[in-house]
């Protein structure tokens, strides 16, 4: 099992390439299981959860044909859907409990086919996380679900699932994104109330136009999608990861210096920006033109002047545009080097703090009371051997490495690989001194 070593200290310097997003691309795959023509889609990053997702598509007969970038940050892929026909519309549990998205594929399959298999994907590490109110709707969509040794086994009698005006009862990203595809092979319209309006549904609402899908009310809590009989192939280009280039801003907050990021999407990162400015750093956006495919995006150029401290501030995680509960982590580490209290309060995850135990054995001055941490700042981090617990969690374990004096070694990286593509070669090009071991211990 792969390890990471970071030597603490230096600051950063220089530019870092921002890959797309990982949580569009995923609902973006599945999203091509809606239509029989071929999909492409760029700008999908080259992480585990990507691979994961790609086989689950290949494990339930897609043809999926992948290239990675010039400089192996990101992916290309073509999928093809023609092999589906015969197939038992079956996503195993050796898949699926690696990765809880796999759930996404329920909608399409459903929609398309009218019956679908998926393994539950039980709990994780930060908390229970149901799939209720993707089944919920579904159910009332006219699906016909049974849990059966560890299967969602999901089937429509009349072999199309119905429009619906549906509120959900709490806002999911995952729910919003799995029946708004649904929708859109259904017959007649739905509504969908209370959605979700991260940035990654509306990236997967214009993919689904692109498909020729007729969605209205694209970034807002309330979604008309009108169903359609068939749906087209379509080429499209996943958004920049918002979150990845977050970690990257919280990092440089960490140690100073002067980064740049490139093909980065402010406008969706507000949260982070604003409280970033009032601790103490300084960022500029530049606008952008991608060379590869036109589009236009920004650059960030994030700085902190060597020697300026850092100010606490109280962060609560909520729904977008609040602050993003993927970000907690991270900010927890920054605010280890704030001058002050800072109050962090987890509002989406019941169990999202296992990072916090792993800050204090680096020397963080930190408590945790239920969904509350209280961190009081300018602790002298010392490096020493912590372990990676989830995804977020391992970033912060970066973060705190890179300020921490000696060397912090992580383990179990195998949680950061799920979601950030290359990070030890994107922060050794702005000079932080991290290496990855390959093998060894647990
Ligand atoms: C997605 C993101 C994840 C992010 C999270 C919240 C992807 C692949 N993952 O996860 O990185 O941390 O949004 O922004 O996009 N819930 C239920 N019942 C359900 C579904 C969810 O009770 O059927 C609860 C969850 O336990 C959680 C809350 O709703 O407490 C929000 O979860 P949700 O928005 O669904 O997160 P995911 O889509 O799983």
């Amino acid at each position: 099992m792969d390890r990471l070593t970071v030597c603490g200290g230096a600051g950063l310097n220089g530019k870092i390439p921002i890959s797309g997003a990982k949580n569009a691309a995923l609902p973006c795959l599945a999203a091509s299981l809606l239509a029989a023509k071929e999909i492409a889609l760029t700008h999908l990053p080259a992480v585990a959860d990507i691979r994961t997702m790609i086989k689950v598509l290949q494990a339930l007969g897609c043809d999926v044909s992948a290239d990675k970038s010039e400089d192996g940050f990101e992916l290309s892929a073509i999928i093809k859907t023609d092999g589906l026909k015969n197939s038992e519309f079956k996503a195993p549990y050796d898949l699926v409990k690696t990765m809880r998205a796999s759930i996404l594929v329920l909608g399409p399959l459903l929609a398309r086919f009218g019956r679908a298999s998926v393994s539950l994907p039980g709990g994780c590490a930060i908390g229970a996380r149901p799939v209720n109110l993707h089944l919920d709707a579904l159910q009332r969509m006219g699906a016909e679900i049974r849990i059966d040794g560890g299967y969602v086994e999901a089937s429509v009698t009349n072999g199309r699932l119905v429009g619906i005006d549906h509120t959900f009862d709490k806002v999911s990203v995952g729910a919003t994104e799995n029946i708004m595809m649904a929708a859109c092979l259904a017959k007649g319209t739905t509504v969908l109330r209370n959605a979700a309006v991260e940035p990654e549904i509306g990236d997967l609402a214009r993919m689904l136009q692109a498909m020729g899908a007729g969605i209205e009310g694209i970034d807002t809590p309330v979604l008309t999608i009108h169903g359609t009989d068939s749906m087209s192939g379509c080429r499209y280009a996943v958004i920049p990861d918002r979150i990845e280039a977050g970690t990257f801003i919280c990092a440089l907050a960490a140690t100073g210096g002067d980064v740049t990021l490139e093909r980065a999407a402010p406008d969706d990162l507000r949260p982070l920006i604003d409280l970033m400015t009032r601790i103490g750093c300084d960022i500029d956006e530049i606008e952008d033109c991608d060379k590869r495919d036109g589009a236009t995006f920004k650059r960030m150029r994030v700085h902190r002047e060597a020697g300026r401290v850092l100010k606490a501030r109280d962060v609560s995680t909520a729904p977008h545009p609040g602050f993003p509960t993927d970000l907690q982590a991270q900010v927890m580490a920054v605010m280890t080097q704030a001058a002050g209290i800072s109050i962090i309060k987890e509002t989406i995850f019941e169990n999202r703090f296992q990072h916090a135990m792993e800050l204090e054995r680096l020397g963080a001055n930190l408590r945790v009371e239920g969904n509350t941490a209280i961190v009081a700042g300018l602790s002298p981090l010392t490096g020493c051997t912590v372990m990676a617990t989830d995804l977020r969690a391992s970033a912060a374990l970066v973060i705190a490495g890179l300020v921490a004096n000696g060397v912090t070694t992580i383990d179990r990286i195998y949680h950061l690989d799920r979601g950030y593509a290359g990070i030890e070669r994107k922060l050794q090009a702005v000079g932080a001194k991290v290496q990855r071991v390959k093998g060894g211990r647990v």
